[in-house]
C-alpha cells in the first residue's frame, strides 16, 4: 500500500466561502465581507465598508453558520478523516484589538469542532483564511502595521488554549504568498488587508506586510507549542512549477527565479531566514523593510512543523515575451505563457497532476523531508442538477484521480513524507477569486446560484460514492 495507514484523507474549505451569518452573535465584519461579487474575468470590487444595494455574496455563503451538523454528517458519510476549514477571526475579536475574546465565537467553533469529533473527523484549522477583522484595516492600515502582530498573536493563543484538546493540525495564513499577486487588489486586501497599489511601491509594501505576517507566524508557532507541544502548526503555500518555455538558459533561469515567488516564504517559514537571492534583492532595491534583530530571532525560534500547500496549476515562462499584466485577475507574471502540452479548465486554470508530483519532490528535496500536506487541490467547473438530482461529474473524478496516482508516486516512489490531502471545496462555497457561486469544486452540489437565490439543499453528485470509495481503499482504488 502506498499511502500510510493514517494518511489524512478529507475535505478544505474556509471560514468565509461558506459560513455566512455575518453578523450572527457578535461577529464583526472581516475583509472578506466589503468584496463584492464577480464573475469570470470581471474582478470583485473591494468597497468603503458593506454599501447597502451592493451584492457580498460572502454574507451568505452557503449558510453551514446553520447547517454544519448535516454537512459533516455527510462527509463523514464519505469517510473524511480530517476536515479543514478556518476559524473567523472577527467572530473571536469582532474589531481585532479587544482585549477579551468574543464567547459566542468561540462557543460556535467548540460546537463544530466537537460535532466533527463525533463523527471521528480531526479538524485541521486555519487561523487566517484570507479573513482578518475590517476593523484592523481601518484603525490600523492592515499588515502594513506592526501591530498587528501582537494582535494577531493574542488571536492564535485564545484559539490554541481552547481548541488544543479537539485540534492538533494547524496553520497561520491561508496562501500566504498569493499577494505576490500585486495586479489584483484582492489578494493583497485579503492577505494584508491593504491595498497594494495604493502606495508608492505596492512591491515593497507586499514585502513589508509579508515580513510582519511571518513574525506573527513565528510568535505563534512558539506560543502554541508552550500550551501544547504535540499542536502540529504549519505555514499554507500556494504553489505549483514553472517551466521553463524552451530550454534556452534565459528562459530556464527565468522559471528558476520564478520559483522564488513560492519559496521565498517557504524558507522564511520552514528555514527561518531570510534566503539570500531575497537579502540581495532588498540591497538592490534600495528597500529600508522593517525587520529588526529581534525579529529575525522570532523567525528563526517559529519555524513551523509542516507544510500545507494548495496546488492548483503550473505555469510557463517565455524569456521574450512581456505582457501587461495590470489587468489580469490571475496572471502574476508578465512572461507567462500558455503550455502546449496540457489543457484547462473554463477558468483557464491549467490541468497538470505530475506538476504536483513536481513540486512534491521539490519542497521535499528543499526542505529536508519535511512533512506535507495537501490541502488544497480541485478543479471547479459548471454544473447543474441533472433529471436524476445529481451530477455527473466525472471530469472531477479524472482530475482528482490524475492527481492522486501522481501524490501516490511522490510517496511511494520519492520517499516524500505526505500526511494528507484535502481536496478544495468539498461542498459547493462561494468561489474567492470571482465570488461566484457558479464555479463548483464539491462533491455534493449545493443549490444556490449566483446572487445568492436558491432552496440552499444539498445533493449527492457522482464523485461523492467515488471519493468515499478512494478513502476507504486508502488510496488504493482510484
Ligand atoms: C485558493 C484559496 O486560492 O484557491 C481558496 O485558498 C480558493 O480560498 C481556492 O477558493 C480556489 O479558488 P477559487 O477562486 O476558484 O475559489
Amino acid at each position: 500500500m502506498a499511502l500510510p495507514k493514517d494518511f489524512l484523507w478529507g475535505g478544505a474549505v474556509a471560514a468565509h466561502q461558506l459560513e455566512g451569518g455575518y453578523d450572527l452573535d457578535g461577529r464583526g465584519l472581516s475583509v472578506s465581507d466589503v468584496m463584492t461579487g464577480g464573475s469570470n474575468g470581471v474582478p470583485r470590487v473591494i468597497t468603503d465598508g458593506v454599501v447597502p444595494g451592493k451584492y457580498y455574496p460572502n454574507h451568505k455563503g452557503i449558510d453551514f453558520y446553520h447547517t454544519y451538523r448535516d454537512d459533516i454528517a455527510l462527509f463523514a458519510e464519505m469517510g473524511f478523516k480530517c476536515f479543514r476549514t478556518s476559524i473567523s477571526w472577527s467572530r473571536i475579536f469582532p474589531e481585532g484589538d479587544e482585549t477579551e475574546p468574543n464567547e459566542a465565537g468561540l462557543k460556535f467553533y467548540d460546537d463544530m469542532f466537537d460535532c466533527m469529533l463525533e463523527h471521528g473527523i480531526q479538524p485541521v484549522i486555519t487561523l487566517s483564511h484570507f479573513e482578518m477583522p475590517y476593523g484592523l484595516c481601518k484603525k490600523y492600515g492592515g499588515w502594513a502595521n506592526r501591530e498587528l502582530i501582537d494582535l494577531f498573536v493574542r488571536y492564535a493563543r485564545v484559539c490554541f488554549e481552547r481548541y488544543h484538546t479537539k485540534v492538533k493540525y494547524w496553520m497561520t495564513f491561508n496562501e500566504i504568498g498569493n499577494q505576490f499577486n500585486i495586479s489584483n487588489p484582492i489578494f493583497g486586501w485579503t492577505n494584508s488587508g491593504v491595498v497594494f497599489t495604493e502606495f508608492d511601491d505596492p512591491e515593497k509594501m507586499m514585502y513589508q506586510c509579508a515580513h510582519y505576517e511571518f513574525v506573527a507566524s513565528a510568535k505563534a508557532v512558539v506560543e502554541g507549542h508552550k500550551i501544547d507541544p504535540d499542536l502540529m502548526i504549519g505555514c499554507m503555500i500556494a504553489s505549483g512549477p514553472t517551466y521553463p518555455r524552451e530550454c534556452k538558459p534565459a528562459d530556464v533561469l527565468m522559471a528558476d527565479d520564478s520559483m522564488h515567488h513560492i519559496f521565498f516564504f517557504g524558507d522564511v517559514q520552514c528555514r527561518g531566514i531570510y534566503p539570500n537571492y531575497a537579502v540581495k534583492m532588498f540591497e538592490r532595491k534600495g528597500w529600508d523593510l522593517d525587520i529588526t534583530d529581534d525579529d529575525l530571532v522570532a523567525l528563526k525560534a517559529g519555524t513551523c512543523d509542516y507544510i500545507g500547500f494548495s496546488y492548483y496549476m503550473s505555469s510557463v515562462v517565455d524569456s521574450s515575451v512581456e505582457v501587461d499584466i495590470s489587468k489580469s485577475t490571475s496572471a502574476n507574471d508578465p512572461h507567462n505563457v500558455p503550455n502546449p502540452y496540457l489543457g484547462a479548465t473554463d477558468w483557464g486554470w491549467t490541468i497538470d497532476p505530475v506538476g504536483l508530483r513536481i513540486m512534491l519532490k521539490r519542497f521535499d528535496e528543499r526542505y529536508n523531508g519535511m512533512p506535507q500536506f495537501i490541502v488544497e487541490n480541485g478543479i471547479g467547473m459548471y454544473e447543474e442538477l441533472d433529471e436524476n438530482n445529481t451530477v455527473e461529474d466525472d471530469t472531477r473524478i479524472s482530475y482528482l484521480g490524475s492527481h492522486i496516482r501522481e501524490l501516490k508516486k511522490a510517496v511511494e516512489e520519492d520517499g516524500v513524507n505526505l500526511i494528507g490531502y484535502t481536496p478544495w471545496g468539498c461542498i459547493d462555497v462561494v468561489s474567492f477569486t470571482t465570488g461566484e457561486y457558479a464555479k463548483r469544486y464539491g462533491f455534493i452540489y449545493v443549490d444556490i446560484k449566483d446572487g445568492g437565490e436558491g432552496s440552499g439543499k444539498r445533493f449527492k453528485k457522482k464523485s461523492f460514492e467515488w471519493y468515499k470509495n478512494v478513502i476507504a481503499t486508502n488510496g488504493e482504488e482510484v
